[in-house]
């Protein structure tokens, strides 16, 4: 259920009110009637958890280690994005009529979305890897029933400034958005897919359901050949210390920022869609102002869930 948003352009969806493009009116029906297969591999994420990362590990995962399709067919081939997403210029726009930006900073458009999959995928041949950032909520509800579904959850405060500079990235210099303006903008869940707590907390509450894998990103990062062991156990796929060496070697942080059929994007300034790769980054982007208000965000979105965050006390 679609009602309309705090701005012209955007929707609010579901029960939380989820942040989506006007033009997902248009895809939400066909997507929450989505025929779901068995052999079907979902990822879910809210943008800038770490998505790309687990989308190159399940494909290899999945496909017998095939590192020769993977180096030359482009991952958003391989596993689409399902749903249509908001245009760099729309956001901006809403950032400029939210006050959070003024026009002189807005210098032309730029449009960052690839096709969504959600119309040509009932025609795709099986076994089909679907990539979303829409929460459970808003997806057919016989998916977890059906389908293997890998969600990643990642520190919000490394997300939001992760999202920021996607946008810089992505805009190519078009608008030169303040970080401050842009935290303001996503705690108060004004931005395409937030709530973001919301998001993983639906996950997080069928965490242990047969066919959900949940992961952190940070603990990704932490032990990531042991992460990779306990995907494919989850997918049902077995492979030697050696094949685990050298798929976490292919994913490593410089092997994929230099893989050009993954990390494809590069914006101005030298923005990567690969960027930094680390946990805590948001150290170095929130002052003690934003510091505060991310606690203060974090205590009370997540007073009353179970979740919790590894990286927050
Ligand atoms: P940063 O911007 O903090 O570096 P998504 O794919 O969901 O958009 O997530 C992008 C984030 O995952 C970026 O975070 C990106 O650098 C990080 N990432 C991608 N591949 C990674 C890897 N191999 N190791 C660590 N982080 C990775």
């Amino acid at each position: 259920r679609c009602l309309k948003g705090h701005t012209t352009s955007f929707v609010r969806c579901g029960k939380p009110g989820y942040v989506m493009p006007g033009s997902f009116v248009k895809c939400a029906e066909a997507i929450y009637n989505l025929k779901v297969r068995p052999d079907d591999v979902w990822i879910i994420t809210f943008p800038r958890s770490g998505t790309t990362w687990t989308q190159e590990l399940i494909w290899l995962a999945e496909n017998n280690l095939d590192y020769e399709t993977a180096k030359s067919i482009p991952l958003h081939e391989r596993f689409p994005m399902l749903e249509t997403t908001s245009t760099i210029p729309e956001i901006a726009i809403e950032l400029i009529k939210m006050n959070f930006m003024d026009l002189s900073s807005f210098q032309g458009v730029g449009n960052a979305v690839r096709e969504p999959s959600w119309e040509s995928i009932d025609k795709a041949p099986s076994p089909r890897y679907i990539k979303t950032h829409l929460p459970l909520s808003l997806l057919p509800p016989s998916l977890l029933n059906t389908a293997k579904v890998v969600y990643v959850a990642r520190d919000p405060r490394d997300v939001c400034v992760s999202y920021y500079y996607l946008h810089k990235m992505v805009a190519k210099n078009l608008f030169k958005l303040q970080f401050h303006h842009f935290w303001e903008a996503f705690r108060r869940d004004l931005l395409p897919w937030t709530p973001i707590v919301a998001h993983t907390d639906e996950a997080w509450m069928k965490r242990n359901h047969p066919n959900l894998h949940f992961v952190f990103y940070e603990d990704l990062l932490e032990d990531l050949p042991k992460q990779i062991r306990r995907l494919c156990l989850f997918l049902g796929r077995k492979y030697s210390d050696e094949e685990i060496k050298q798929l976490a070697h292919h994913l490593s942080f410089d092997s994929l920022r230099k893989n050009k059929k993954v990390n494809n994007t590069v914006g101005d300034g030298g923005v990567q869609f690969i960027r930094k790769g680390e946990a805590g980054n948001w150290r170095e982007h929130f002052d003690s102002k934003m510091e505060l208000e991310a606690e203060d965000f974090l205590i009370e979105r997540l007073r009353g869930l179970d979740l919790k965050y590894p990286t927050v006390s």
